[in-house]
């Protein structure tokens, strides 16, 4: 850890910055490994196909990225056929593991999920950025805890559970996981031995017989896996985090797919500048990232949920309402997330 900070603190010294001007130290070491950089990135070090459809990556980390909390998510970017692209991933590796381990599931026409799924390979380097979320265990820990989780949306969860048992946790903890078959559920082997230590660990299946758990998760299904639990933590599609919270009011969620927007009724009609490439466009009421691609444009873009800041831009002027929050921005010379903000008129961006 000291030996991090110190590289960390002489590679961004001023010093070698100007001995190393003006293509900075980065260049000149990442030529004798692609990792040695200020920036914050990792080697996949091991790579993992244990279920049909996904992929888990074990990545080593630089001494520039910023360790994980049990839960939160980390934006991705992967190189592919020569374009960067971001996407978030959740680290499903207890916090302060050494190794940063991804599942990333594989998505029929998702262009980075089924890059890794086929091309990942030990030694591949990928960009990390800071880890971010509030899907966060609490302190002090509660004593009773309720994991729910369906496909991928295992990996937080998954975090979580790990971080608990690594720092010793007294309490009663159940974990209920969905997924569309045996074959298809990530983990089962680990679960299967955390069940022997007294993990409680409940299965359901979508597609297939055999879980524990018959059907979609509802009063049934809590009842089975822990009546009155102090705190319950669930992340998957939407459905099951509906379902979680109809009976648990106080769950705490996290859904990896955007939930569909409410678009303003009638379009501003304002007209949208896109600065930097002279294209300018009527506003037809989508977010700014959907009406820049129908332009012509290839702005980045990751979540398009407005969690990944990936594709904030510069907005010139102009007023942008945001999707999310509801909230109308007028400033000038302001950044916003394109992916949810729609326009409230004239609106002047650099793109
Ligand atoms: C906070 C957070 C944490 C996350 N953590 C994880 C995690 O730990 N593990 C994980 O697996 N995922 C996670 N995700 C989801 C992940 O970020 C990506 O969304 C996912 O991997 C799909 O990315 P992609 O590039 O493969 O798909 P994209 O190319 O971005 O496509 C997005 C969706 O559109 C569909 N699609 C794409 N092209 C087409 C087309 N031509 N026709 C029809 N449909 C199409 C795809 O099926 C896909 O579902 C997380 C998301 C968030 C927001
Ligand atoms: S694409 Fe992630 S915040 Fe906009």
């Amino acid at each position: 850890m000291f030996t991090q900070t110190l590289t960390k603190k002489v590679l961004r010294s001023p010093l070698v910055d100007l001995l190393t001007g003006p293509h900075g130290v980065d260049r000149y070491t990442e030529l004798v490994d692609p990792i040695w950089t200020t920036d914050a990135r990792a080697r996949v070090v091991d790579v993992r196909r244990s279920t049909p459809r996904s992929v888990t990556l074990l990545l080593e980390p630089n001494a520039a990225v910023v360790s994980h909390r049990a839960g939160q998510h980390v934006n991705l970017t992967v190189e592919i056929d020569g374009r960067r692209h971001t996407r978030c991933y959740s680290p499903a590796s207890a916090e302060g593991a050494a190794l940063i381990e991804l599942t990333i599931g594989s998505h029929d026409g998702g262009l980075v999920s089924n890059h890794l799924y086929r091309h990942a390979r030990p030694g591949m380097v990928l960009g990390l950025s800071e880890p971010a979320g509030e899907f966060l265990l609490p302190a002090p820990r509660p004593r009773r805890v309720l994991f729910v989780s369906g496909g991928s949306g295992i990996t937080p969860v998954m975090s979580m559970l790990r971080t608990l048992l690594a720092e010793g946790h007294d309490g009663e903890i159940a974990f209920v996981h969905y997924a569309r078959t045996p074959a298809e559920a990530c983990y089962r082997t680990e679960l299967a031995e955390m069940a022997a230590t007294g993990v409680r660990v409940l299965h359901g299946y979508t597609r297939s017989p055999g879980g524990e758990l018959d059907g979609r998760f509802g009063l049934e299904h809590l009842k089975i896996a822990m009546a009155e639990p102090d705190a319950v933590y669930v992340c998957g599609p939407p459905a099951l985090v509906d379902a979680v919270r109809d009976h648990c009011p106080n769950a705490l969620s996290e859904s990896f797919v955007p939930v569909p927007f409410v678009l303003p009724d009638t379009p501003s009609g304002g007209r949208i500048t896109f600065r930097d490439s002279a294209i300018e466009t009527t506003d037809d009421g989508r977010p700014l990232l959907d009406q820049a691609e129908a332009a012509g444009l290839t702005p980045t873009s990751g979540c398009r949920m407005g969690i990944c800041h990936t594709c904030t831009r510069r907005k010139h002027r102009g007023a942008v309402r945001n999707l999310t929050t509801g909230t109308v921005s007028t400033a000038d010379e302001e950044d916003v997330q394109i992916c949810v903000s729609v326009p409230v008129g004239d609106v002047e961006l650099a793109l």
